[in-house]
């Protein structure tokens, strides 16, 4: 599958970080974004860090025609799909919206890449299909093969797109896909010209210390401390933005050499909790994010991070980064943003 790589909502957190990899390996690259929550100068700043631009197209996955013209617009060999709309609580207040951003905007865009007779897939799914893995599951990480049970409407778009890539595949049977289930991705490019939007607001843990470290927020809340965890608070497997882009090319790089067909989690296999990410983020900012104990956010789950074995066995891959270097980038995109507003 020689040809350009379509990358949509490539201009937004972690397309971008995959865009500046692809462009580094060669590869012709194609953003195609509707902007809903990016800026086109993404591809300005992408091209300081690797000496070129990606061509960027504005549009939208759920419009069949401006799918149609970009993949009639030169020799495309893979899709990387981003675009879509992440927010869990917003899925829950608006799940039609959800449903259309997510699923029929994978619909239209599979539909698109089958008339324009482009056969390779990579779509990024997350960890949250999981929905809430059972004790002993979530201690030893959870497993491509656990049977998934979302329990958000975000998830379940996910889940849709995931069973609707398996049942494309299975109709026909040259189609490659990789789906690649994200755990808690985080940090920054270290040059700190791009990294996730300031203005994203989805309540997440860096930005919220970002916002405390920085002086816009007195205090963090930290939402439970009775947990079954060693510190009593909630363990998530963070990745590093950069480590997440490299699992993106090494799943390319498996679907050229012939993989037809796979599910990957794409986490570091570490749980850490809050307090464990509240001490890196201070020592990284030299800040102190002073917090206080708030009861547990609704629909959080204790703990569970991924089992990293089948990327490592199929793609060759591991997270490389740890919690010190992601909290040291994040900050220094936070500063460099500060800076400029
Ligand atoms: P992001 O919001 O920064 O990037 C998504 C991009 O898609 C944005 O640039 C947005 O403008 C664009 N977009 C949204 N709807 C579109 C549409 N209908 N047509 C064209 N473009 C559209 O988010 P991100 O963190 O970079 O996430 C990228 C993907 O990874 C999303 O599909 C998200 O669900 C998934 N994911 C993210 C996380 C996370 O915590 N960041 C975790 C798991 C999975
Ligand atoms: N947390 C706080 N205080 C805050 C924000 C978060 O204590 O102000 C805690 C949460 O309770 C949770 C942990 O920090 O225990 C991480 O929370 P995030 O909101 O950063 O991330 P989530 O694990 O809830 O979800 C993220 C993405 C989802 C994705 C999921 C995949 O937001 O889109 O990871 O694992 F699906």
């Amino acid at each position: 599958m020689p040809g350009s790589i379509l990358l949509t909502g490539g201009c937004g957190y972690i397309g971008s970080h995959i865009a500046t990899r692809l462009l580094a390996a060669g590869e012709d690259v194609v953003l195609f974004d509707n902007l809903s929550n990016s800026d086109a100068g993404v591809a300005s700043r992408i091209a300081a860090i690797c000496g070129r631009a990606p061509a960027f197209v504005e549009g939208d996955v759920r419009d069949r025609s401006a799918l149609d013209r970009v993949l009639a617009s030169r020799r495309f060999g893979a899709v990387i799909h981003l675009a879509g709309l992440k927010s869990i609580a917003q899925g829950e207040a608006e799940p039609l919206k959800y449903h259309d951003n997510n699923v029929e905007g994978s619909r239209t865009l599979l539909a698109a890449m089958d008339a324009a007779g482009v056969q390779a897939i990579v779509f990024s799914s997350s960890a949250t299909v999981y929905g809430t893995p059972a004790p002993a599951a979530a201690a030893a990480g959870c497993r491509e093969d656990m049977h998934p049970a979302p329990v958000n409407i975000y998830g379940r778009t996910k889940l849709a797109v995931e069973d609707m890539l398996r049942a494309r595949q299975q109709a026909q049977p040259e189609l490659r896909a990789a789906v690649l289930r994200y755990f808690n991705p985080a940090g920054a490019h270290e040059s700190g010209l791009i990294g996730e939007a300031p203005a994203t607001d989805c309540g997440n843990l860096m930005p919220q210390m970002a916002q405390v470290a920085l002086g816009r927020r007195a205090r963090l809340r930290i939402f439970g401390n009775d947990y079954p965890t060693p510190d009593g608070t909630a363990l998530r497997d963070y990745i590093h933005v950069e480590d997440l882009a490299a699992g993106h090319l090494a799943a390319l790089a498996a679907l050229r050499r012939g993989t037809a067909a796979m599910t990957v989690n794409l986490g570091s296999g570490q749980p850490r909790s809050v307090l464990e990410m509240v001490a890196a983020y201070q020592e990284a900012s030299g800040r102190r994010i002073p917090h206080e104990m708030a009861a547990r956010r609704p629909g959080d789950l204790p703990a569970y991070h991924a089992d990293p074995g089948l990327a490592r066995k199929l793609l060759g891959w591991q997270a490389r980064h740890g919690i010190g270097r992601i909290c040291r980038d994040a900050w220094r995109r936070e500063l460099a943003c500060a800076s400029s507003a």
